[in-house]
């Protein structure tokens, strides 16, 4: 008989959306309670989980929170060692610091290097689980998913796609895209945790004829997921139009090539048209919400709850390194402000359901990822809810389990993460 686990603690726990029914409905802590895993599965959650035998291995997380690991549904690990580089917008941020380092990732080797370094620092801050960009080679494809594969972690991935305005080794042509991306299609996706995005970065990198070829591809795999950015800045759109001027909008770049439909995961979103807005909500596509970034290289404040409220599938991302943190906790608080300067107060049952179920859904992995129940995978994060002293003595005076959760939110960094499970195995721990 294989080895069962018990984690006992207060347990998060989801029945529904938060954002379409009130929060108390949707999500609950389980003081006190407890989560049974086994072969890298969730058994049981609640008073079921609680069981004895000579194979039961009791972790006792008694006052910390045991949640799903954090899912982080938009990415850059190749930028990983330029995060928080200083002083640049958008296009000039691209230009300075992003594509100097991608080009860095013309070597394997240091492709491999980033993205060890890169899974290491997301599991340390208690994500299990990233939809991430990769550079124009091949070869960072296969770094990102090899090193997923050594942690046992289920992770999205794609050849990131430019044939224009990017610099000389750093394009590919619509016909490479096409070919080079369906060739790592083939070799990766649904490879035992892996699932494949076909990646043109965004429409102003991108000729038609790369769009429309991408758009060819996605419809021979239907399956595949498709990343890309939208209307994430307002030069960048203003820039948009110069190059596409026949669009109606920066979405009208994507559908007019077969890039939009419900597998369709689109980065940022935040200066979004009514007929865009309404367009990515018929088809059923996804939005990813990128606070730290949009605040760090100031693109602006995204309608999170107006688009979630509205039935909108959004996810949660730390554009890592256009954002300027590995952590969710510092996504989901960034998440807060901004909402706070739209005039709207987000729960922390909200922020946390976002950051799991709510990335899980917009990545389309939602039976395996992203809630603790049963038969979806043991990828676990464990907080502790008094990590450092200014968040230990808020903590303390806290009138409910919500009141205890939210200052680590609020305040909390790698130093909450007390241990992670991957795949029904702890990775990181001890603390
Ligand atoms: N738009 C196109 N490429 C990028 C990128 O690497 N980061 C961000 N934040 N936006 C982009
Ligand atoms: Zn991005």
């Amino acid at each position: 008989m294989t080895t069962r686990h018990l984690l006992t603690g207060h347990v998060l726990q989801y029945s529904g959306n938060p954002f379409v029914e009130p929060w108390e409905n949707a999500v609950k802590i389980l003081e006190n309670s407890a989560v049974l895993i086994q072969d890298g599965t969730v058994r049981a959650v609640g008073n079921a989980a609680f069981v004895e035998g000579a194979d039961v291995v009791h972790h006792d997380h008694r006052g910390r929170l045991i949640m799903p690991g954090f899912v982080d549904a938009h990415a850059h690990y190749p930028q990983t060692a330029i995060i928080a580089s200083w002083g640049k917008r958008l296009i000039d941020w691209l230009n300075t610091y992003t594509f100097p380092e991608e080009m860095r990732l013309s070597d394997p080797a240091y492709a491999d290097q980033i993205a060890n370094r890169y899974l290491d620092l997301v599991l340390d801050h208690g994500t299990t689980s990233v939809a991430s960009f990769c550079t124009i080679h091949p070869a960072s494809v296969d770094a990102i998913f090899s090193a997923a594969a050594t942690r046992g972690m289920a992770v999205v991935a794609g050849k990131t796609c430019m044939d224009r305005n990017a610099p000389q080794g750093l394009r590919d042509t619509a016909q490479t895209a096409h070919d080079d991306s369906e060739a790592l299609l083939t070799r990766w996706h649904r490879k035992d945790r892996a699932v494949y995005a076909i990646t043109p970065r965004f429409s102003p990198t991108s000729t038609p004829e790369q769009l429309e070829a991408l758009g060819a591809l996605w419809a021979t795999h239907p399956d595949a997921l498709m990343q890309t950015h939208l209307s994430e800045q307002v030069d960048e759109v203003a820039w948009m139009r110069d190059l596409y001027p026949g669009a109606r909008d920066y979405l009208d770049t994507y559908e007019a090539h077969g890039l939009l439909g419900a597998r369709g995961v689109y980065g940022h979103a935040i200066h979004l048209t009514g007929r865009e807005i309404d367009r990515l909500r018929e088809v059923g596509a996804s939005l990813v919400h990128c606070p730290t970034s949009n605040t760090f290289i100031g693109s602006g404040l995204f309608d999170l709850m107006g688009l979630a409220r509205a039935g909108q599938t959004v996810g949660l991302a730390t554009d890592t390194g256009g954002g300027s943190s590995f952590s969710m906790l510092r996504t989901m608080a960034a998440a807060y402000e901004i909402a706070q300067l739209r005039g709207d107060a987000v729960h922390a049952a909200q922020l946390l359901w976002l950051a799991t179920t709510g990335s899980a859904t917009a990545l389309h992995r939602a039976d395996e990822i992203g809630a603790l129940a049963p038969g979806l995978a043991a990828d676990i994060c464990v907080l502790d809810l008094a990590s450092t002293q200014a968040i230990a003595q808020r903590a303390r005076e806290a009138g409910d389990i919500w009141d205890a959760v939210f200052p680590t939110i609020m305040m909390g960094d790698d130093r909450a993460v007390a241990e992670v499970w991957v795949n029904g195995q702890p990775l990181r721990g001890g603390k």
